[in-house]
């Protein structure tokens, strides 16, 4: 992937799953790494040094912005730069919606919504300085259909792609990307909590693919919409799913 070498890349949620699948990916393009979780992200970074790259953990609760400006102040402290923003950090708390407690609402909004205009916010100044920086946010194909149970995440994964529009339009002639990825279902610990049945016989079958995604094929899109090769990708979301939205 052209232009990614010695970049800074900051991925929240980065101590598993596709978070974590993302780091080495962007290791192996020859980039350090900020990981950003509020779970122990050690073991990513362990990885990532052994690949020969450069790489800190800054714990982080990306609902809190003071934690967020924090977790940025101290890429910049280490990096000098943040070049890549990847706001992958999510949550699910599925219900149907007759169900669905305030709480749940509540806490995905602010993980999956809130998360990320703070993580956002957070290194915006530092990339407006330099007048270049993309920002990658997780979507998800429920944020686009709907599911389900997921009323609140649902909300959350819409919610994202709106702000991306707008500041693709905001500010793509300050030299900054805005992309989304709508991931479909991908073998990762948030998938394996949704009930035996209800995978295999409402959702596994009807992957045309016929199976789950990996997160490191999401990882690879990410790679795609932070190169140069993307460099007029602005606003979009590129769905990653297996053909199951069509
Ligand atoms: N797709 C299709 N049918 C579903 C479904 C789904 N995702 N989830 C539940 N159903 C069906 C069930 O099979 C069941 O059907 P029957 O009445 O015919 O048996 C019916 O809906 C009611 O389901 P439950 O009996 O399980 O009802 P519940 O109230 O006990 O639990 C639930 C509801 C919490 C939503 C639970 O069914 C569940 O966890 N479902 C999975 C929800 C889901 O798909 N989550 C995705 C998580 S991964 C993710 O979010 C990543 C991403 O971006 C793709
Ligand atoms: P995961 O559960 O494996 O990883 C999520 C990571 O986010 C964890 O490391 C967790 O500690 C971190 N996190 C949670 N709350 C946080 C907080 N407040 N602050 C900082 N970090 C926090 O999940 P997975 O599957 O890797 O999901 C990553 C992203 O991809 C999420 O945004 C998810 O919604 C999205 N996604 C996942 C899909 C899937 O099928 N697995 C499909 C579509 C989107």
């Amino acid at each position: 992937m052209r232009g990614l070498k010695d970049k800074i890349v900051v991925i929240t949620g980065a101590a598993g799953g596709i978070g974590k699948a993302s780091a080495l990916r962007f290791a192996e393009e020859g980039a350090n790494i900020v990981v950003a979780d509020f779970a122990d992200g050690a073991a990513t970074v362990k990885e990532v040094e052994a690949m020969g790259r450069k790489a800190i953990y800054v714990q982080t609760d990306v609902t809190s912005i003071d934690s967020a400006k924090a977790m940025a102040a101290k890429a910049i402290e280490v990096f000098g730069q943040i070049d890549v923003l990847i706001n992958n950090a999510g949550i699910t708390k599925d219900a149907m919606m007759k169900k669905m407690a305030k709480e749940a609402w509540d806490a995905v909004i602010s993980v999956n919504l809130t998360g990320v205009f703070n993580c956002t916010s957070a290194v915006l100044p530092y990339m407006l300085e330099k007048q270049s920086g993309v920002v990658l946010t997780t979507s998800s194909i429920v944020g686009l259909f709907g599911n389900i149970g997921q009323t609140n995440y649902a909300a959350s994964k819409w919610g994202v792609i709106g702000m991306t529009k707008s500041w693709a339009k905001e500010m793509a002639k300050n030299g900054l990307r805005f992309n989304c990825v709508a991931p479909g279902f991908i073998g990762t610990d948030m998938v394996r909590k949704i009930p035996a049945e209800v995978l295999q016989e409402k959702i596994i079958v009807k992957i045309p693919a016929g199976r789950l995604g990996e997160p490191e094929e999401i990882a690879a899109a990410f790679a795609f919409l932070a190169s140069d090769d993307a460099k007029f990708i602005n606003g979009t979301v590129l769905s990653v799913d297996g053909a199951c939205t069509i």
